[in-house]
C-alpha cells in the first residue's frame, strides 16, 4: 500500500537525490527521442508526478502496455526537473505494470472530456483530472465540518436511517419494506403494514432533525452529518435522491442565534477549503467557474444581508421584471428569487427569516402575528437555498394544535407522541438548521450540476453503480 510521505503529493515535494516509488495510474505517456515520459497519479493532488523511463530500463513489451489509465508501481530516484510546472520527476530504475488500460477500449483517452459524457462511466471517472479535485474538496468540507462543531462542543449524534416519522412533513419519502408485495399482488392481497419488519410502514428518514432534538434536550449543543432521502421527483440540477446533510441542534438557542451559527459556520467552511485546497479550486476557477473565487470572497468578506420574508416580496415586486413564479404574499420563493436576491440584489449571502406558516414545516415555532413562523433559508449566488433551518415550536399546545391542523393532511398525532412529550419534560427554546452537503459542494466548485459532486449521484431513474 501507499505509506504517507509516498503520495505523490509528498513526492513533488521532496528534494532531488531521494529515492522513491510511486504508485498510481498512468494520465499519459509521451515518448521522446530514447525515452519515455509518464504522468502518473494516485489522486493525492492536482499535479502528476512525471515518471522518465529511459530506452532499455524495462523491456519494450512492458513499454507497450503503459497506455493511459494503466496502473504501475515505479521505483527509483527523484532529480532536478528540467521541465516546467514541477521542481523534481522520478528517474525509473524499475517498473511493474499491475493493470493494463487497453488504449482503443478505455474510455479516458488524453482529451478534454464534457460532465455528461462522464456521468456513465461512475466507474472510472474519479480518475479524472476535475473530478480529483471536486473529490479531494469533498474530503476536506467534511473534515472542516466535524472541525467546527468539535471545536465549539457539540456533541456529533447518529440519527436514524430508517424511520416512521415524516421529519418534514412533505410526504416524499421512500418507502422500506420486506413484505413480498409481488406475491401479494397476484394474490390479490393488500399489503398488510402491521406484518411488515417494523410492525409499521417506514421510510427512509428525509431528516435527522427532530430525533436530534432530542438529543440537544440532553447535550445542548448537536449536530448530525449523515445521509437523507427525497422521493421528490424533481429532475433538476440541484436536487438529488441520497445527499448528505448536516444538521446542527442547539438548546437555548433562538433564531438570531441560529443565523449567527449558520453564517459563522459557511465563512468557517469556505476559509478552511480556501486554506486546504487552493490549488484545486484555481483548477475548478479556470475550467467552470471564471466567478469562484470572487463569489467564495464575498462569503468572508462581510457579514450576510439579512431580510424579512416579507421584506424579501417587496424587493421582488419592486424588481421590475417578468417572474415565472408568483411574488405574492404567501407564495413560496423559487430559484428565480432567491437567486435574483442574492446574486444581482444584494451580490452575497442572504438570510431569509419569519416565512408564512403555510408553506413551512409543522414544527416551526409559530410567531406572534399569527402569520409567520421562525424560520430561516440562507440563499447564496449561483445556488440558492444553500440552508434551512428554523426555531422550533417548544410550546406544547401550540404544537399539538399544529399537530391536528395538520392530520387532514395524513399527518397522525399519535406517531409523534414523543416528540409533543419532549415539550412535557424539561423543554426549553431551541433552534437548528440543514446544511445540504451537496449544495454546498456546488458553492466551493463551481459546478453546476450537483451530480457532479457526489460519486455516485441518486436520482430519477439513476442508481447505477
Ligand atoms: O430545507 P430542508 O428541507 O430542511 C430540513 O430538512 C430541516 N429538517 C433542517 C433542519 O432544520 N434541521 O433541507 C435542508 C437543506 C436545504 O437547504 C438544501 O441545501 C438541502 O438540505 N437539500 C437538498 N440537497 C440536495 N437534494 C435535495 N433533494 C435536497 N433537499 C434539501
Ligand atoms: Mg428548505
Amino acid at each position: 500500500m501507499i505509506l504517507p510521505g509516498n503520495y505523490v503529493r509528498d513526492l513533488l515535494q521532496q528534494s532531488p537525490g531521494t529515492a522513491a516509488t510511486a504508485r498510481g495510474w498512468v494520465k499519459t505517456r509521451r515518448d521522446g527521442k530514447n525515452v519515455h515520459f509518464i504522468q502518473l497519479n494516485d489522486g493525492s493532488s492536482p499535479t502528476d508526478l512525471q515518471v522518465v523511463l529511459d530506452e532499455g530500463v524495462v523491456p519494450p513489451e512492458v513499454v507497450a502496455r503503459i497506455t493511459t489509465g494503466a496502473c504501475l508501481s515505479v521505483e527509483g530516484e527523484l532529480v532536478a526537473s528540467p521541465g516546467k510546472g514541477q521542481a523534481v520527476e522520478l528517474k525509473t530504475r524499475k517498473l511493474v505494470v499491475h493493470g493494463a488500460a487497453h488504449p482503443e477500449e478505455y474510455p479516458l483517452q488524453k482529451k478534454k472530456h464534457n460532465l455528461e459524457t462522464l456521468r456513465p462511466l461512475g466507474h472510472l471517472r474519479a480518475r479524472t483530472n476535475t473530478f480529483g479535485a471536486v473529490f479531494r474538496v469533498r474530503n476536506v468540507l467534511g473534515r472542516a465540518i466535524h472541525k467546527f462543531f468539535q471545536d465549539r462542543g457539540f456533541l456529533y449524534v447518529h440519527t436514524p436511517i430508517i424511520s416512521s416519522s415524516d421529519a418534514e412533513g412533505a410526504g416524499s419519502m421512500f418507502q422500506v419494506t420486506t413484505l413480498e408485495l409481488d406475491q401479494m399482488a397476484r394474490w390479490g392481497k393488500p399489503p398488510d403494514f402491521g406484518q411488515d419488519f417494523f410492525g409499521r410502514r417506514s421510510y427512509l428518514t428525509v431528516s435527522g432533525q427532530l430525533e436530534a432534538e432530542i438529543l440537544a434536550l440532553a447535550f445542548a449543543n448537536v449536530y448530525t452529518f449523515g445521509p437523507t432521502f427525497r422521493a421528490e421527483n424533481s429532475n433538476t440540477p440541484r436536487h438529488l435522491a441520497e445527499f448528505y446533510m448536516i444538521e446542527p441542534e442547539m438548546a437555548f438557542c433562538d433564531l438570531n442565534d441560529d443565523q449567527d451559527v449558520a453564517e459563522a459556520f459557511l465563512k468557517n467552511l469556505v476559509e478552511e477549503v480556501f486554506g486546504a485546497c487552493r490549488p484545486d479550486l484555481e483548477f475548478l476557477s479556470k475550467w467552470y467557474e471564471p466567478e469562484l473565487f470572487k463569489s467564495l470572497e464575498s462569503v468572508l468578506g462581510g457579514s450576510f444581508e439579512r431580510i424579512s420574508y416579507t421584506e424579501a416580496i417587496a424587493l421582488l415586486q419592486k424588481a421590475g421584471r417578468n417572474w415565472e413564479f408568483p411574488t405574492n404574499w404567501g407564495a413560496d420563493l423559487q430559484s428565480e428569487h432567491e437567486r435574483y436576491l442574492t446574486e444581482e440584489l444584494f451580490k452575497k449571502p442572504v438570510i431569509v427569516t419569519n416565512y408564512p406558516r403555510e408553506i413551512k414545516a409543522f414544527y416551526m415555532r409559530s410567531n406572534n402575528d399569527e402569520k409567520t413562523v421562525a424560520a430561516m433559508d440562507v440563499l447564496v449566488p449561483r445556488i440558492g437555498e444553500i440552508i434551512g433551518g428554523s426555531q422550533r415550536e417548544e410550546r406544547h399546545d401550540v404544537l399539538l394544535h399544529k399537530i391536528r391542523e395538520h392530520a387532514a393532511m395524513g399527518m397522525k398525532e399519535e406517531a409523534y407522541w414523543w416528540y409533543l412529550e419532549l415539550r412535557r419534560f424539561g423543554g426549553v427554546e431551541h433552534a437548528g438548521f440543514g446544511l445540504g452537503f451537496e449544495r454546498m459542494m456546488m458553492y466551493l466548485t463551481g459546478m453546476k450540476n450537483i451530480r457532479d459532486v457526489i460519486p455516485f449521484p441518486r436520482s430519477p431513474g439513476n442508481a447505477e453503480f
